[in-house]
């Protein structure tokens, strides 16, 4: 499914003033692609996801969903910390959105271990939340979005709180189930390499108010794996991105929050 945002603002009224978030961003992201939105911190990244979700609601503009089928819900969110329910185990955790839409208990459970089953972890389907790894959980809640059976995933830095060699094998890991599934996916991320690892196109935004300002297309050839951050294409498009960014990144870094 495409998503098309047209025109999207958002600002933040607080008893410290004012902050425009995010200042008038046009997207088209197509379907099955899987879209990387990059930018400095604080740039209104995870604000623009929010309102894509339907989780904010933006001063101007419009989010729309086109090619949607019938009686799949449009979007699933995968948060930058897994948001698991730490009273339930990891099967119960997962079929959350099919339970909202009153699916019966056997239906359930078989979509419930069928995508534990995706992401390599039916092995651990009694435990509880507080006895997974970080990278586990980040699985978890991975499935839990599949399983929502969504035509867009929308993640937000969602491999930021993993260790390094986490991340890397979680990318991999990410690009088998992308590969197997093709959903739209849009990626929120602070990494370039991992948005160049993943993507197909990546959005570069100023810093505040953010603004869209180049589209990346990266092109290193798929199926892609730990070897393919050394293609020379890969390293180019790493550049171009920096360099797209270097100068907001500082902007940035030199200024209060609001
Ligand atoms: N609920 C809120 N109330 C007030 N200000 C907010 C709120 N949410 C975000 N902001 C402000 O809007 C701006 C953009 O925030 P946002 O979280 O979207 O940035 P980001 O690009 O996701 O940053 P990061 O990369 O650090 O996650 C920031 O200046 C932030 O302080
Ligand atoms: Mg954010």
């Amino acid at each position: 499914m495409k998503v098309v945002v047209h025109g999207i603002t958002k600002e933040f009224v607080t008893a410290q003033g004012t902050t425009r978030a995010v200042g008038g961003v046009n997207l088209e992201v197509r379907d099955q692609e899987f879209f990387g939105i990059i930018g400095p911190t604080g740039c209104g990244k995870t604000t623009l996801l929010h309102i894509i979700a339907g989780l904010e609601k933006p001063d101007s503009g419009s989010v729309q969903f086109i090619g949607t089928q019938r009686g799949k819900s449009p979007v699933s969110m995968v948060f930058q910390e897994s948001a698991l329910m730490p009273w339930r185990n990891v099967e119960d955790n997962v079929p959350l959105g099919a339970e909202f839409r009153h699916e019966d208990q056997s239906l359930l459970k078989r979509v419930s271990r069928y995508f534990l089953d995706v992401v390599k972890l039916l092995d651990f389907a009694g435990a509880q939340p507080h006895e997974l790894s970080g990278g586990m959980k980040q699985k978890v809640a991975i499935a839990r979005a599949l399983a929502n059976d969504p035509e867009v995933i929308l993640m937000d830095e969602p491999f930021a709180s993993l260790d390094a060699q986490t991340r890397l094998l979680m990318r991999e890991e990410l690009l088998r189930i992308w590969e197997r599934d093709k959903k739209t996916v849009v990626l929120v991320t602070h990494n370039i390499d991992e948005a160049v690892m993943l993507c197909d196109r990546i959005a570069v935004m100023s810093a505040r108010p953010g603004l869209i300002k180049s589209i990346v297309t990266v092109d290193v050839p798929r199926p892609r794996t730990m070897k393919s951050m050394r293609d020379p294409d890969f390293a180019s498009c790493m550049d171009k991105i920096w360099n797209l960014m270097k100068y907001d990144v500082e902007a940035s870094m030199n200024r209060p929050q609001l």
